[in-house]
């Protein structure tokens, strides 16, 4: 062990500007504002635009965690994106985030246990530091929940939104960042909330969950039950961590949950006997954003002032898998003051990162041609030309 400790140093969200209210949900299903709010509490949420993916927000939070920590992209060593919406397996969001960085020193990966996925990812970036083999870790929650809603499912489409979060870790020697984390899993649960992956059925007339207006996968969910092991689990797992980090009740400043629906915070609240102010919610204006929901909670918290120096904190969070997860950390740093000047040379720092990454995609192009190799088009070109010729030939002889 290094004897470092993980502390959050920057904090950065980005949510798409395209506001949908339940009002206007309630035009494509039949439900209502009032239901939703009296429900879930959520009274509007975010869906991404027509040219952002789950990589650009991403990308947006990181660039804003980077720059209230003050740490140049290169200085990153470990991107870890926790999501459940990535545009393609392989290559992982975490890929394209490091490549719109620039962080050419950063390995990356995403990381799927759904809601509770940017608990785990801050459990395992800082334990990557602690060991020693990261300095500087980004953790990133990130979705396009919208993309995978089954627009017609009241149960479903009312919950969900899109956006991103993210936090800097760095190792320190001063005692103090992440206290403590538990992290929980009962795969016995997994068909109560489900969100199938492109190929996992082979015939998408017998998968339920493929639509037959051709749209690919969308999540099902059985609400009741999710409500039940929810309000079970969330109480559980802040008792358990705030005794591995020897806290009481009394200790912790604030908790901020995963985001899901204010009567499940509600009810935690009452199980752990604590009062309901100490839990931040913001999903009144966010929805349920997955994995991204804590850290874009944690920026509004820090925003509306919700902490100070040395409080202790822990984030909680629930879903899929079914999992669960708690972290404690201690909130112990003041971030540098940043001027006008230095963010606007950070922004031109992302634009030469894209056309150094351009240049090398056509370099490597380049090479391949001069090499000998040719690209998949070259070798379709090829492959066209020589069959004219045999054409040609066959034509001749005959
Ligand atoms: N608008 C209006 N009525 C709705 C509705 C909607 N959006 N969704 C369901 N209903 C109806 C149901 O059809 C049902 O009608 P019925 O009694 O005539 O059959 C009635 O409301 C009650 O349904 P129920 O499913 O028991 O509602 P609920 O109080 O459990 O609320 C959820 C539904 C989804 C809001 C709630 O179960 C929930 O929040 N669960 C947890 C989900 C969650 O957090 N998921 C993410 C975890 S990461």
């Amino acid at each position: 062990m290094s004897n470092q400790y993980a502390h959050i140093i920057g904090w950065g969200k980005y949510l798409p500007p395209r506001v949908v209210t339940n009002e206007e949900i309630s035009r494509i299903v039949d439900t209502s504002d009032e239901w939703i709010m009296a429900r879930t509490g959520i009274r509007e949420r975010r869906i991404a635009g027509p040219g952002e993916t789950t990589a650009t927000l991403a990308f947006e939070a990181a660039a804003r965690a980077l720059e209230v920590a003050d740490v140049h992209p290169s200085e990153v060593d470990l991107i870890i994106v926790a999501t459940s919406t990535p545009e393609t397996i392989f290559p992982a969001t975490a890929s394209l985030v490091q490549d719109y960085l620039g962080s050419r020193n950063a390995g990356a990966f995403d990381l799927s246990a759904a809601c509770s996925g940017f608990v785990y990812a801050l459990s395992m970036a800082s334990n990557a530091i602690s060991a020693g083999s990261s300095q500087v870790a980004l953790v990133i929650g990130a979705e396009t929940m919208s993309r995978v809603l089954d627009w017609q499912d009241r149960g479903t489409c009312i919950l969900f939104g899109d956006g991103a979060g993210a936090v800097v870790l760095k190792g320190s020697s001063v005692p103090g960042g992440l206290l403590a984390s538990s992290l929980r899993s009962d795969g016995s649960g997994a068909d109560l909330l489900r969100l199938p992956a492109v190929y996992s059925s082979p015939v998408p007339g017998l998968d339920p969950t493929f639509s037959a207006n051709g749209h690919p996968r969308t999540i099902t969910m059985n609400g009741r039950q999710i409500f039940r092991f929810a309000t079970q689990v969330v109480s559980d797992i802040v008792e358990e961590v705030m005794e591995k980090a020897d806290l009481t009740p009394d200790d912790v400043a604030l908790i901020i949950p995963h985001q899901a629906n204010a009567r499940i915070v509600e009810a935690a609240a009452k199980k752990l006997k604590m009062p309901v102010e100490r839990f931040f919610l913001n999903l009144e204006h966010a929805g349920n954003t997955s994995a991204a929901s804590i850290p874009i909670a944690l920026c509004d918290a820090v925003e509306a002032g919700r902490l100070a120096p040395n409080d202790n904190v822990i984030f909680v969070g629930f879903g899929g898998g079914l999992t669960w997860a708690a972290s404690v950390l201690k909130w112990d740093v003041t971030p540098p003051p940043v001027s006008l000047s230095q963010r606007q040379w950070r922004r031109m720092r992302y634009v030469i990162a894209r056309t150094r990454s351009r240049l090398r995609q056509t370099g490597r192009s380049v090479s391949s041609m001069v090499s000998g190799s040719p690209t998949p088009e070259a070798r379709m070109r090829d492959a066209e030309r020589n069959e004219k010729k045999s054409r040609s030939k066959k034509k001749r002889k005959a």
